[in-house]
């Protein structure tokens, strides 16, 4: 699979998650959905950092440089509320605040990635290299989700 399309996929089963958890009113079902949300953007933001962005940051203009400056910076903000989430009570009203403010992030995070970086990706590498760039970020999340397990 393209790297690019796979690292769609992986933003649309979050966001999926996401959708279920703001509907789920027992503490219990959101916490654990809130679980999975982490593990899965854990094992996301990894791969992206680790594998797509350095190759991504290759293209080398300064413009591109600027764009992964700030989605890495992006990746720690999320960072910092998922390291929060799983002390706050699931019961609580901050618990679903922190989850808003979190989908927010990550929706704006997700739109700037697959408008901007993606078609710049695509363009720039072509097309063997994000084919090889995404068996690489298939393999490194099957790696990461056997240790997550
Ligand atoms: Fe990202
Ligand atoms: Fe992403």
């Amino acid at each position: 699979m393209k790297a690019t399309d796979f690292l769609e996929k992986q933003h649309k089963e979050v966001m999926k998650l996401f959708k279920q958890a703001e509907k789920s009113e027992e503490p219990k079902a959101r916490k654990r959905l809130m679980t999975e949300i982490v593990a899965h953007l854990k094992v996301h933001t990894t791969i992206e950092e680790e594998i797509f962005y350095p190759a991504v940051c290759g293209i080398g203009t300064e413009k591109v440089e600027d764009m992964m400056l700030e989605a890495v910076e992006e990746h720690h903000v999320v960072d910092l509320i998922l390291a929060e989430l799983p002390t706050v009570d699931p019961a609580a009203d901050t618990f679903e605040a922190k989850m808003t403010v979190l989908r927010e992030l990550i929706e704006h995070h997700v739109e700037e990635e697959q408008e901007e970086i993606f078609p710049m990706a695509e363009k720039k590498l072509g097309k063997e290299r994000i084919a090889e760039l995404g068996e690489q970020l298939e393999q490194r999340a099957e790696v990461l989700e056997a240790k997550a397990a």
